[in-house]
Parts: C-alpha cells; structure tokens; sequence
C-alpha cells in the first residue's frame, strides 16, 4: 500500500464518525458493532483489543454504580498490605443470563470481524481466567481460526485469599490460587481456499507475526509487569494496560509493519499509544463519552513516555521514533480531516 492509499483507507474508517487523528492513527467515537459492520469489507490488518470481558461491566448502569463506588459487578480486592485497591469486575458474579448474554455478543462480534479483516489478518483478545473457556468457544463460532493462547505473566489481585467468613478458621486455606498471568487468545481471520502464508503476506499484508528486530520470533509468554504509576496517572481507567505489552503486541501484529491495527474497545487509548511508539497505524473505537475524551488527551502522552521493552522494539530513547513522539506530545493533536 502507498501512502495515498493508507490515507484514503483511514477515511473510510473515521470520516463517518466523530474522530480524532494522532501521527499516522486515529480515535473514533462509535459503538464497534455499528463501526465493524460500516467500514469496508476485508480492509483491517489486526485487531488488537481488551474487550469488556464479561460485556455486562462497560454497560452504562454498572459504570454509573462504578462512578457512585456503591453496588454492581465492580467491587474493591481485598487488601494484603493495607493499601485501598482500585475497583475491579467480579467475574464470579456474572449468572447464566449474562454468560449467555457475553456469548451471544461475542459470536457476533467475531462474525462483524470476519467481514471487516482482511483474510490472514491476526486477532489479539486479552482475556481473564475465568472468561477464557467461553470467550474461546464464541469468537470459533463466530468464524474466526484458533492460533494459540499466550500468557502474560503478572500478579493480578484475583484469588489467593482466605475462605469469605471463615478466615480465622481456615487461615491455612485459599478458595483459589493466586493469579499470577492474564490469558490473551490467538485467532486469525481464515486464509483463502489454497492460500499460503507467503501469498496472504504479498496479497493482504498479513498471515504472519512479525519477528522482533534481533530476528527472534514472537513468544506466546510473556513476561510483563502491572501498568506502572506513571501511566495510571496519565489515564485513569480501570482497565488500562501496559505500554510495554501493547507495544510488543502492536509491533508483532503487523507482519510486514504495514497497514492498520484496529482496537474496536479502545478505552484510554493505550493501543493507538503503542501503536505511535513503534511506528505503525491504528484506529481505536470506544462508545463511551468520557472515556473517548480521556483517550484524545492520553494517547499523546502514554506514546511519548518511554516502556521497558523500547530497546528490544527498536523503539528507545535513541531512536528516531523516540524524538518523533516526545514531539507529538508536546503538540495539539489534529482532527481527522
Ligand atoms: C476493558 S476496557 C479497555 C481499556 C483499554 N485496555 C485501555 O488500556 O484503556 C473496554 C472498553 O471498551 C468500551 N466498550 C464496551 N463496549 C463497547 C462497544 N460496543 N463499542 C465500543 N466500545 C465499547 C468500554 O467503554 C471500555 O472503555
């Protein structure tokens, strides 16, 4: 693809909605589904995403008991240190309605991404341990091919505590372990009847992951770290990851590191930031109003602060890409024409 046409391929996916551009990607205010079903047919490369897991906890009425701090699916972690923990979903509570409710969206969700990715293109979905299983088995009904699962390694606050009630008398029992990785799946819009990695990656610019720049190829563990304080002060959303994940994940989705990396729940925005830091295109869709305005001040500044994966992405404060950015965020961002 030359530039003229990645420029008009970014109008298709943001002139018919509110949006913002950042560098070479853009935000754009919509719900997915609408989105997905609107842009052009076999046009996305990746999609890079961390849905809401359990669909019911980005609903608006759990983000208003959320904001409120009182009642939902949002409930504060125990606490080991004495430290106040920030809110997280209880996946536990969802009941058969909402797990029939979470598969059924996400069938239709993959079914919407069969017809918006081009064939070969790489899906990255971010899950949770006890989602996984149904996540799997929606989003293979919805026609997209299973690649594999990878592990993120990081202590998350779930599990490892004591009996409810009963933790005096069972202080040498834990209800379940400790969760020490978060569960991301693999999955890749089919390839055409007789097609060949090789001919997806000449014809459509996907098929493949692409290798880090030592020439190592892509590993499906990966050690990680909690989204640092500097980043959480930059957005504050309750579920932002990162940099130094997304920035891995965004350089490897892209085979050739052409095209565009699509994250239809985009949240703060921290995809399209690790999509600016190593220098490829993204566009992020995310339907709720103050979230799509958090994301349009943070981009800039999530791209610009440097992540410990940097040196091994090409990507470091020496780099080229490095001074671009902190430029970037020193400027106003440009609406999308
Ligand atoms: C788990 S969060 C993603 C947060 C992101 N990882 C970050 O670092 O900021 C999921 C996001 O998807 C948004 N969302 C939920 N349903 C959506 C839909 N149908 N269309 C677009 N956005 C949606 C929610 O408002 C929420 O911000």
């Amino acid at each position: 693809m030359n530039k003229d046409d990645e420029r008009e391929q970014m109008q298709h996916f943001t002139s018919a909605w509110e949006n913002r551009a950042f560098g070479q990607s853009a935000l754009v205010h919509a719900d997915c589904l609408d989105w997905l079903s609107r842009v052009p047919e076999n046009s996305i490369h990746a999609i890079l995403t961390d849905p809401p897991y359990g669909v019911r906890e980005y609903e608006a009425c759990e983000l208003e008991k959320l904001a409120a701090g009182r009642g939902g699916i949002w409930r504060i972690p125990p606490s080991f240190d004495g430290n106040l923990r920030a809110p997280l979903p209880r996946f536990t509570a969802l009941d058969e309605r909402d797990r029939i409710k979470m598969t059924l969206f996400f069938q239709e969700w993959a079914r919407l991404c069969c017809r918006a990715l081009r064939p070969g293109a790489h899906v990255f979905v971010a899950s949770n341990a006890f989602i996984v299983p149904l996540l799997l088995a929606s989003l293979i009904e919805g026609g997209l091919e299973f690649r594999g699962q990878m592990i993120r390694l990081v202590r998350t606050l779930r599990g490892g505590d004591r009996p409810k009630n009963a933790e005096q008398e069972f202080s040498f029992v834990s209800s379940m372990p400790r969760g020490c990785y978060e569960p991301w799946v693999l999955f890749r819009k089919p390839l055409l009847n007789g097609m060949k990695v090789s001919d997806a990656l000449r014809e459509f610019q996907t098929g493949g992951l692409r290798r880090l720049p030592n020439g190592n190829p892509f590993e499906d563990v990966i050690p990680s770290e909690r989204t640092p304080k500097a980043e959480r002060n930059i957005a504050d959303h309750p579920s932002l990851k990162p940099q130094s994940l997304m920035r891995l994940l965004a350089y490897a989705a892209l085979p050739l590191g052409e095209g565009v990396i699509v994250d239809p729940f985009a949240g703060s925005g921290s995809t399209i930031a690790a999509a600016e830091a190593v220098g490829v295109a993204a566009v992020g869709v995310e339907r709720h109003r103050p979230y799509y305005d958090l994301a349009q001040k943070a981009v800039p500044k999530l791209a610009a602060l440097p992540s410990r994966m940097d040196e091994v992405l090409g990507c470091g404060k020496n780099s080229d890409l490095f001074k671009v950015r902190a430029a970037f965020a020193a400027g106003p961002a440009l609406a999308a024409e």
